[in-house]
């Protein structure tokens, strides 16, 4: 499996504290199921000071380190990028690196408050020929009043990322419900660990993965940490799976098309 989401780079960020941590939670990875993983500390103006350097060296060291202890995990570079304005330009500069020089990169949204022209920085980068990977949507706590918004991103071309604990349950009832929905409205795109620690949010898909398959069948959820991560890590294209779904019909249609959906699912609600 691939998972594109981790914070295994020792003191970078919240993530891993030390190297042998680091060690620890690859050799975690590596038994649950996992052979390639993308290192994404955060980028968080004025906090997290990362950059494609410093993450590239980074990677580098680690991968050393992984030779040493002979645990046999792929690394690449990426990084947890925070909102910012001036996202497009640090990104065509590559100061902010996206997800193996793709792309793709992983685009994180405050989780307490929904920033004022989100979906205007959206197509601002998409228009720059970048693709954000929406960072689990369902921990989001404005998600509950703003899910429009995420369908609306998501209908402008932002992949959906799903954090693996959510799914299980780790997180709570409202990341379990909202991970849920979206897995049953067809829009999660990849299933990610966002592994901070060898204890604490602990790497490993396959928990994930068995309840993913489930709700949209065994294919569908491994498409989540292997087809389509190794598609974004080849920066081959790729079309959002909830894209389709997101078109709403024609204000004429609208009636009709919510009709056959009452009766699709042969119920009145
Ligand atoms: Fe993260």
């Amino acid at each position: 499996m691939i998972d594109l989401h981790s914070h295994i780079l020792p003191g970078l960020d919240d993530g891993s504290s030390s190297l042998a941590e680091s060690l620890e939670m690859a050799r975690l990875a590596v038994a649950d199921g996992t052979t390639h993983m993308a290192c994404t500390p955060h980028i968080v103006p004025g906090m997290y000071e990362n950059g494609s350097a410093n993450i590239a060296r980074a990677v580098k060291e680690f991968e050393q380190a992984l030779r040493r202890a002979a645990i046999p995990l792929a690394l690449y570079v990426g990084a947890d990028v925070h909102i910012a304005p001036d996202l497009p330009e640090q990104l065509a500069l590559g100061s902010v690196p996206t997800l193996n020089r793709s792309r793709y990169f992983l685009f994180e949204p405050p989780h307490h408050v929904l920033p004022p022209r989100l979906e205007d920085l959206a197509l601002r980068l998409i228009n720059a020929g970048f693709v954000p990977i929406l960072t689990h949507p369902e921990r989001l706590t404005w998600i509950k009043a703003n899910y429009d918004i995420v369908e609306r991103l998501n209908a402008i071309g932002c992949l959906v990322q799903l954090t693996a604990d959510s799914i299980v349950g780790a997180f709570g009832r409202t990341a379990l419900y909202y991970s849920e929905k979206l897995i049953d409205e067809g829009r999660v795109d990849i299933i990610a660990s966002d592994t901070h620690g060898a204890t604490r949010r602990r790497p490993g898909l396959s928990q994930a993965v068995a309840a993913a398959a489930k709700r949209c069948g065994e294919d569908e959820a491994r498409n989540m940490v292997l087809k389509r991560p190794g598609e974004i890590l080849a920066n081959r294209p790729l079309e959002p799976v909830g894209k389709a779904r997101s078109k709403k019909p024609s204000p004429g249609n609208a009636g009709r098309f919510a009709g056959l959906g009452r009766l699709l699912k042969g119920g009145t609600a």
